[in-house]
């Protein structure tokens, strides 16, 4: 699903406690919710040469990177699912051995989805995928005379590079599946105020989560304890796995990572994962971060995520 997964942006009287406020809206882009046909099943035999190259101009240039940088869980995932380098994934050979290790399905959708179509989805296990792809005729097709972000390395659009080639193979991984699955269940239930805080309160505690979803699985790092350089080509060679889809499906901000870990450049902070200042730090769609958190270990990250569930119920 896109980068950002969650939108909150009408109700903004808790701002104020936010830290890193930069303004970041996300103009133009198209929003599915429940009563639009927001369904949409990949047509496989429709797809162009060109769209199929885009995507392995793509894949083919992250491969090597991805697999000194990117974390166990994604490494074991990418290595068990027919995710090709050189064409676009089929989702219908692709979701059934997702749904046979967690349960979960891909669900081809039309576009960004609104919060609680979205984690009304995840809360049941299943995870919104597009087949449109960034810099192709389609892609300019359904934003003509709409200026948004289209370049090889970003854009704020769902993407079937970033939602198959980024999310797809976590899903593969029991442990950061039933995570996901909590932090819809737990969407869910702050969308339906299931403990009457109004509407003010449900949008900041959404923005909450918003802010931890992305500092986590949109752009988390965890500590590199060697153990996954036995399934790499080239062992490891900086302090951090990555496990944010956000980052592995876009070679500019893992090259990033990269020289900032190496000392070459000094553009983003590493930052120890805390969740306290996680939630309540907000981020920029645009750019390259400039800093990230890292967990000392994944069990860490769901462990710190069961035990303060009670950071997103913020009552005023
Ligand atoms: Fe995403």
């Amino acid at each position: 699903m896109a980068i950002n997964h969650i939108m909150t942006e009408d109700y903004t009287k808790y701002d104020y406690l936010f830290r890193n406020i930069i303004p970041n809206a996300i103009g133009g882009i198209r929003i599915y919710g429940k009563n639009d046909p927001y369904q949409k099943p990949q047509k496989y035999s429709e797809v162009t040469n060109l769209e199929n190259k885009i995507w392995e101009d793509l894949f083919v240039k992250l491969e090597l990177l991805l697999n000194q940088y990117a974390s166990r869980e994604y490494l074991i995932g990418l290595r068990t699912l027919p995710i090709p380098n050189d064409r676009f994934p089929e989702f219908k050979t692709v979701s059934p051995l997702i749904e046979n290790s967690t349960g979960w399905v891909l669900v081809p959708v039309a576009g960004f989805l609104e919060e609680e179509l979205f984690f009304e989805m995840n809360s049941k296990r299943m995870f919104p995928v597009t087949d449109i792809i960034r810099q192709s005729p389609r892609f300019k097709k359904k934003y003509e005379g709409i200026n948004i972000q289209n370049d090889e390395g970003y854009t704020p659009e769902p993407d079937i590079f970033h939602d198959v080639q980024g999310h797809a193979p976590f899903l593969m991984n029991i442990n950061y599946a039933n995570f996901l699955c909590d932090m819809g269940k737990l969407g869910l239930e702050i969308i339906k105020d299931e403990k009457g805080l109004g509407q003010e309160l449900i949008d900041h505690n959404l923005k909450r989560l918003q802010n931890f979803a992305w500092w986590t699985y949109e752009f988390g790092l965890v500590k590199n304890n060697g153990e996954t350089d036995k399934f790499r080509r080239k062992a490891n060679d900086i302090d951090y796995e990555i496990y944010g889809a956000g980052i592995i499906s876009s070679y500019d901000e893992t090259k990033n990572i990269e020289a900032c870990a190496k000392g070459l450049s000094t553009h983003s902070k590493f930052l120890p994962f805390n969740i306290e200042e996680v939630v309540m730090t907000c981020f920029d769609y645009s750019e390259i971060q400039d800093r990230y958190y890292v967990v000392d270990s994944m069990s860490e990250l769901y462990k710190s995520f069961n035990e303060n569930k009670d950071l997103f119920w913020y009552l005023g």
